[in-house]
């Protein structure tokens, strides 16, 4: 798909985008309910999320999209895997992380799927390109009002969970993105000292 504009105008200043920004917070993937994004909103924050630096054009990534019983049917495999890995965890054990993808209304697991180009993009890059597009989903999901929450808990490194996911190859999961209505609002978070980051080249 190409641009729909032919030419886009120099950046201006936008309060409201920069207010966004800089007050950011996710919201916990256990305190989300329906409803979630409906199918033109989903295919639009998708797209958005599809907009991000990738060098050489390639998109090494994709999305396994879970809604309604696609949830807890993955999450079988989930508990599967866990009890598997954990013989001697409690029966109800299996209920909670068969349970955790239904947190949300909507997951998207976004799926870091480099390409294997000899002398092109380092895989490296490709793979940070896909954490760019985990997070503007999150930021296009919360843009139009839907809470989200990045998490990989431990089954995006499970063999067992990703076989049942359907990577291949090099394939890895940058994160499952959970997008609903938020019932919390979020509390504060310390955040690093700018200053505390900061060195100077040279001096
Ligand atoms: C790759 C990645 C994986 C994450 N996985 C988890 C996770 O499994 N559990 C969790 O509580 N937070 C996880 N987080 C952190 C949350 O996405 C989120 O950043 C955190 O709740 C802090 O909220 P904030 O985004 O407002 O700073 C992960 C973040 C990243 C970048």
């Amino acid at each position: 798909m190409t641009d729909t504009p032919t030419s886009f105008p120099l950046p201006t200043h936008r309060p409201e985008v920069v207010e966004f920004l800089a007050t950011r917070r996710s919201n916990l993937a256990k305190a989300m309910e329906g409803p979630g994004p409906d199918v033109a909103t989903r295919d639009t924050l998708l797209e958005i999320a599809a907009r991000v630096p990738d060098h050489r054009k390639l998109a090494p990534w994709r999305f396994v999209i879970f809604e309604n019983e696609a949830r807890s049917n993955f999450g079988q495999h989930i508990a599967t895997a866990f009890m598997a890995a954990n013989p001697t965890a409690p029966a109800d054990r299996a209920i909670f992380e068969g349970a955790r993808l239904t947190r949300a209304p909507l997951v998207v697991a976004v799926i870091s799927s480099p390409v294997d180009c000899v002398r092109g993009t380092p895989v490296w890059e490709q793979e940070l390109s896909s954490g760019a597009v985990c997070f503007n989903l999150c930021l296009a999901a919360q843009a139009h009002g839907y809470g989200a929450q990045w998490l990989t808990e431990w089954y995006a490194y499970d063999a067992g969970v990703n076989a049942a996911l359907g990577l291949s190859g090099n394939e890895r999961v940058a994160g499952y993105i959970y997008i609903g209505t938020p019932t919390l609002p979020a509390s504060p978070r310390v955040r690093p000292e700018p200053d505390s980051l900061m060195t100077f080249w040279g001096s």
